[in-house]
């Protein structure tokens, strides 16, 4: 089939219409169902670390593990739009390395759009990015690559610095921003405040869309954060399919003649 994907024009074009929906995806079959679901966007998101990888935080995820798992989104979809992060390190360094990751994102793997952590420090990388051609989303509010590195994990509600933030990243060329663990009512005055969209993460029901992440949604993960819904209990089910598989093959049930 050939690829109709929905674009980052069409995306900021949907400010203040239709609820955008975004999900994270991190491999081809999720991906499918994900776009089959009727999803717009699927954010390949260095959550992937925690999530996939089984690591304890996103730092460690690297370019070539953003590279790898959003060919394999990009393989499994033909609408959606396909947002892939840039992961720690890979853009803060200079605007030519942040051109360069974000260039190897849409040339190796097929992804529409790059995503990238930080307000009004972060936005000459994302003017620098925006200019090579490559449309960027922003994320500002909780930055997970360096919350745990010292800022925390609490709700953001300092609305003077969350305005000053969502109106750099909205300067320097974004095309939509995601709002992470922003106070409910910052998070309207923001999406008020812009002509972008504003894709919230806890942050309350008054932004242009929400995203989530998937292994969340599905039941996947042990203590999902509390503004998350679990919609399915996908990871229960995976244990009692497996117990059953291994209960036949110890009982000599399985395989039959
Ligand atoms: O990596 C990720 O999953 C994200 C979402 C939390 C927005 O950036």
């Amino acid at each position: 089939m050939a690829d109709r994907r929905l674009t980052a024009g069409a995306v900021a074009a949907r400010k203040g219409g239709a609820p955008i929906v975004m999900v994270t995806a991190y491999d081809a079959p999720f991906a499918r169902a994900a776009e089959e679901a009727g999803i717009d966007l699927l954010l390949v998101g260095d959550s992937l670390g925690m999530v996939v990888l089984g690591y304890e935080s996103t730092i460690p995820v690297t370019l070539h593990d953003m590279l790898r798992h959003t060919a394999a989104v990009v393989r499994g979809t033909h609408q959606a739009h396909v947002v892939a992060d840039l992961p720690f390190l890979s853009y803060q360094v200079s605007d030519e390395e942040a051109v360069r990751s974000a260039g190897m994102l849409i040339k190796d793997s097929g992804a529409l759009s790059v995503k990238l952590e930080g307000g009004a420090e972060t936005a000459p990388r994302i003017a620098a990015i925006v200019r090579a051609g490559i449309p960027v989303m922003g994320h500002i509010g909780l930055l997970p690559q360096t919350a745990g590195l010292g800022p925390g994990y609490r709700t953001r509600g300092d609305r003077e610095r969350v305005l000053a933030d969502a109106r750099a990243v909205e300067a320097a060329g974004s095309y939509a921003v995601v709002l992470e663990k922003v106070d409910a009512e910052v998070a309207a005055d923001v999406t008020r405040a812009l002509r972008i969209p504003t894709i919230g993460i806890g942050a309350g029901a008054a932004c242009d869309g929400q995203v989530l992440v998937m292994h969340d949604v599905l039941g996947l993960v042990a203590n999902p954060p509390p503004f998350a819904k679990v919609y399915a209990r996908i990871g229960e089910a995976a244990r009692e399919a497996l117990a059953a598989y291994a209960a036949e093959v110890r009982a000599g049930a399985f395989p039959t003649k």
